[in-house]
C-alpha cells in the first residue's frame, strides 16, 4: 500500500522527468581543515538539464583539481583537470564535450544523459603533493510517466453497472493509490482493488460513486498523479412529486403546477390532463381557468441516459363562482 496519509495529489512534488541525486563520499579529511563537499546543483535534475557539481570548502594553497568519472582515479576515468601554476585546463579520456571545470574546482555537465550516472571523484592536490579525494555519486532514476486513467465506462447506470478504472501504464515496481474528490479511497468491501491497486472495480455502483477520481503512482522517489476524470453516475428517475398550492381552484385564477423529481442526467417532464398531452415543460401555468380545467393532471418524468420514464398524478378541482360550497366566500 502507498502512504495513505500522503497531502492531496497536488501537493505532491511531481517530476515528469529523469531525476539526478547526489550522495556524497569523503575519503579524506585532515583534521585542520573544513570538511571538503561536493555537492550537486540542483540535487535532482532532469536529463537534458545542466547539474553543477559544486566544490565546497576548497582548502588554501590548491596547486591542481583533476576529476573523474567513478570513484578510480584512472586514466581512462580522467574528465578534466586544472593546475593553478601555470594556469592550464587538460581535457581527459573521459571528457564528453559537455563538462566546464571552473577555477574554483566546481564542474559544470550540461545536457546530462543517462550514460553520466554514477559517481564523479575530484582529486584536490596542493603544493605539498598531499591529496585529497572527494566522491560524489549520482543516481538516475528512471522517467515515471505520468500516469491517465482508463474506464470502461464513464457514464454507468446507479445499481446496474460495474465500473472498472484501471491506472496506466501498467509498470512494474510502482504502488497505486486512488482518490475520489480529492480524498484517499474509503475502504469498503464493495471497491474491489485486484492487481496492486492499479484496477479499481466499482460493483453496483451508486449515484455517491459520482465525482472525480485521480490515480497516484509512487516509486521510491516520489509520486506522480494523473489527471482527474469524472465518474457521473445516471440514476432515476424514481416516481416525480407534484407541488401545488390548492387542490382546489376558483375558476378565473391561474393554476400553477410544478414537478420534481432526482435524476442525473436532469428529466425532461411532461403534462397530461385526463391522459392527454398538455405541454412539456416542468412547470404548467394556466391563466384564467374555468371549471373545463378540472381534471386528473399527469406529471411524467423521463430520462433519456437510463431509458427510465416516471408519472404521477394530481387531481385538481376547478370551482365555478356559483358553487358557492368550497370557494363562494371567496368568490362574493
Ligand atoms: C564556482 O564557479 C561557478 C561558475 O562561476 C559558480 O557557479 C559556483 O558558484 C562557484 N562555486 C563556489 C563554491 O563558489
Ligand atoms: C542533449 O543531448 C541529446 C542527446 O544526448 C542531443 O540530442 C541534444 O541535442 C542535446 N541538447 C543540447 C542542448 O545540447
Ligand atoms: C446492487 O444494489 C441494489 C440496490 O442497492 C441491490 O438491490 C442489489 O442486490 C445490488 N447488487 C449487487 C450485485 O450487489
Ligand atoms: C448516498 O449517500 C447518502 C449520504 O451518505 C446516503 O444517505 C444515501 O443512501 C446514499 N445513496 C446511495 C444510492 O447509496
Amino acid at each position: 500500500m502507498g502512504p495513505l496519509s500522503a497531502p492531496p495529489c497536488t501537493l505532491h512534488i511531481t517530476w515528469k522527468e529523469l531525476l539526478l541525486t547526489a550522495s556524497f563520499l569523503v575519503f579524506w579529511n585532515p583534521p585542520t581543515t573544513a570538511q571538503v563537499m561536493i555537492e550537486a546543483q540542483p540535487t535532482k535534475v532532469s536529463e537534458g538539464k545542466d547539474v553543477l557539481l559544486l566544490v565546497r570548502n576548497l582548502p588554501q594553497k590548491v596547486a591542481a583539481y583533476v576529476w573523474y568519472k567513478g570513484q578510480i582515479m584512472d586514466f581512462h576515468q580522467f574528465i578534466t583537470a586544472y593546475t593553478i601554476d601555470p594556469e592550464r585546463i587538460i581535457f581527459g579520456y573521459a571528457y564528453s564535450g559537455r563538462e566546464t571545470l571552473y577555477s574554483n574546482a566546481s564542474l559544470l555537465i550540461r545536457n546530462v544523459t543517462k550514460q553520466d550516472t554514477g559517481s564523479y571523484t575530484v582529486k584536490i592536490m596542493n603544493r605539498m603533493e598531499e591529496t585529497k579525494g572527494v566522491t560524489v555519486h549520482f543516481t538516475l532514476y528512471p522517467e515515471m510517466p505520468k500516469p491517465y486513467i482508463t474506464s470502461n465506462n464513464f457514464n454507468p447506470m446507479e445499481n446496474k453497472n460495474v465500473v472498472a478504472l484501471t491506472c496506466e501504464p501498467k509498470t512494474q515496481g510502482y504502488t497505486y493509490l486512488w482518490r475520489v474528490n480529492g480524498q484517499s479511497l474509503p475502504v469498503s468491501p464493495r471497491l474491489k482493488q485486484p492487481g496492486k491497486n492499479r484496477i479499481l472495480i466499482l460493483a453496483n455502483v451508486t449515484r455517491n460513486d459520482t465525482g472525480p477520481y485521480e490515480c497516484e503512482i509512487w516509486d521510491r522517489v516520489g509520486s506522480i498523479c494523473s489527471d482527474p476524470v469524472t465518474l457521473d453516475v445516471l440514476y432515476g428517475p424514481q416516481v416525480p412529486r407534484i407541488f401545488s398550492p390548492f387542490n382546489f381552484y376558483l375558476s378565473g385564477n391561474t393554476l400553477e403546477l410544478s414537478c420534481f423529481v432526482d435524476s442525473n442526467p436532469p428529466a425532461e417532464y411532461s403534462w397530461t390532463i385526463n391522459g392527454k398531452f398538455l405541454q412539456s415543460g416542468q412547470k404548467l401555468s394556466i391563466p384564467q381557468i374555468t371549471t373545463e380545467h378540472s381534471g386528473l393532471y399527469g406529471c411524467s418524468a423521463r430520462n433519456s441516459a437510463t431509458g427510465r420514464e416516471r408519472s404521477t398524478f394530481r387531481r385538481i378541482t376547478v370551482v365555478g363562482p356559483c358553487h358557492g360550497d368550497l370557494a363562494g366566500s371567496h368568490s362574493q
